[in-house]
């Protein structure tokens, strides 16, 4: 006789919902009226007009419990609240900086920062750019470089650490330049623009050993940084056996400080922060912070908030929670597959992306191929999800033309802790569909463009 094979045990999400938010499905007529009145941008539309939303896993996650009871102890006071002598002490314990200011989100942090590290002139090197980083490091007077590995920009190569700084890269920028006119190399994990793609231990120790030689500052955009701690649990040698807070402790001792946007790790909806261990840089901060946010003890933020960030630090690092978030979106990716979608691989920790270059073939890209899928989605199912090319991208400062990137990808970004599996399974059958009739799918013309971050608001036309 046969061995019989094992019944296989699935696991589950390590939580069950307490609170529940009706969410409405509407006709397809209804849907055409909102995207043309929202000029097919994803971001105008109404959230109430959507069905299942993953524009983004910004600020839209489900708290916890614990978190919501630690609202009702916020310390409303303007000063020395109690909440924020619990988050620094948070930011202490496990991201290890001595020093810390609170933001009300991650690009008040990152303005804060460009402000005080670029002088103008300055060159800013980057694994891949940020929309709101690299406008806040521009305005501040700086160039920003990317010296991301290659594999990044290749939808398909399967490198398990995309999210990598190429040293030669960096090495050649030095070279050129020379060390002074570098600000700071702003290296983030994993790399939101590259598909949620990470980077290693190894090279980030790499990249260090670099930037000390030359005396070069490494900051951290570390909104992320528990997915990219997950991933190198998963793939580098020599870390399966350290917890999620032990791999985040240490990839945080390589850099000299770090900005964060809360909305994201920290299973927030609002919030974010700047720390560091260079005590002048911390002066400046808080009383930069003063000008732009609030007092250096709320940055902007409700006493409350700082507590459910504060919580929310001790949550992000439990490992069932951060395994069931990265394997969700894993399960997405995998049933795509099986419908012969295209999307970047590996498959990433927050989100994934559409390869819209392929989708849309016959759409050429100064015809927004990524914008049209985007709203082609909506127009199918009320699945809202983002731009991630060209509009993205922006205009060249220097050419004024479009940046013409080599990824065109629309991003379906998942909330954590907010949908269910079946949630996914109609999210995949749409995109699926709309897959299986994409050659009647027509390009879009911008028709309107906004100076600054222009995918947020630019509006198009149906061509
Ligand atoms: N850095 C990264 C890597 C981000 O993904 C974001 C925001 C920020 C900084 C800025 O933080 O929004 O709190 O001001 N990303 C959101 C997204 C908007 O949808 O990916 P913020």
């Amino acid at each position: 006789m046969a061995a019989k094979k094992p019944i296989k045990r699935s696991w589950a999400e390590p939580f069950k919902i307490k609170v529940v938010e009706p969410i409405k499905m509407t006709t397809r007529a209804y849907r055409e009226q909102a995207i043309e009145e929202a000029g097919y941008n994803t971001f105008l539309l109404r959230s109430e007009d959507v069905y299942i939303d993953l524009l983004t896993d910004s600020g839209t996650n489900a708290m916890s419990d614990r978190q919501w009871a630690g609202m009702m102890l916020g310390d409303e006071a303007y000063a020395g609240s109690r909440n924020f002598y619990y988050l620094e002490d948070n930011v202490r314990k496990y991201y290890g900086m001595p020093h810390f200011v609170p933001t009300h989100q991650g690009r008040a942090a990152e303005h804060i920062i460009s402000r005080i590290l670029i002088k103008p002139g300055d060159f800013v090197p980057g694994n891949m750019y940020f929309t709101t980083t690299k406008l806040h490091q521009e305005l501040a007077g700086a160039t920003f470089v990317d010296v991301i590995v290659d594999e990044a920009h290749d939808p398909v190569n399967a490198h398990p650490f995309k999210g990598n700084i190429d040293p030669q890269k960096l090495e050649d920028l030095i070279k050129k330049v020379g060390a002074k006119k570098i600000a700071y190399v702003s290296m983030a994990g994993p790399v939101n623009m590259a598909g949620g793609q990470p980077f290693s231990m190894n090279n980030l120790r790499e990249v260090h050993a670099l930037c000390k030689k030359h005396k070069i500052r490494l900051w951290f955009d570390a909104t992320r940084a528990c997915e990219n701690a997950f991933f190198i649990k998963e793939r580098e040698k020599g870390y399966q056996d350290k917890t999620i807070a032990q791999i985040l402790k240490e990839m945080c001792s390589h850099f000299e400080g770090l900005w964060i946007s809360a909305k994201k790790d920290l299973l927030v909806n609002i919030g974010g922060f700047l720390a560091t261990r260079d005590e002048k840089v911390y002066e400046e901060a808080s009383n930069m912070v003063v000008v732009y946010e609030g007092l250096h003890t709320y940055g902007g933020l409700a006493g409350r908030d700082m507590e459910a960030m504060a919580r929310g630090i001790e949550e992000m690092v439990e490992y069932d929670g951060i395994r069931a978030r990265i394997k969700q979106v894993e399960y997405c990716g995998k049933q795509l597959e099986k419908y012969g979608v295209p999307i970047v691989k590996p498959i990433g920790g927050h989100a994934i992306f559409l390869d819209a270059r392929k989708f849309l073939k016959h759409i050429p890209q100064n015809q927004f191929p990524a914008q049209t899928l985007s709203a082609e989605i909506y127009l199918d199912s009320g699945v809202r999800s983002m731009e991630r090319g060209v509009v993205s991208a922006g205009r060249d400062p220097e050419t004024g033309d479009h940046k013409y990137t080599e990824l065109e990808l629309v991003r379906l970004t998942f909330p954590r802790r907010v949908y269910t599996q079946a949630h996914i399974d109609v999210t995949v059958e749409s995109v699926a569909s709309v897959h299986e009739n994409r050659k009647k799918v027509r390009g879009l013309k911008m028709v309107y463009e906004p100076k600054y971050l222009r995918f947020f608001q630019a509006r198009f036309e149906k061509l």
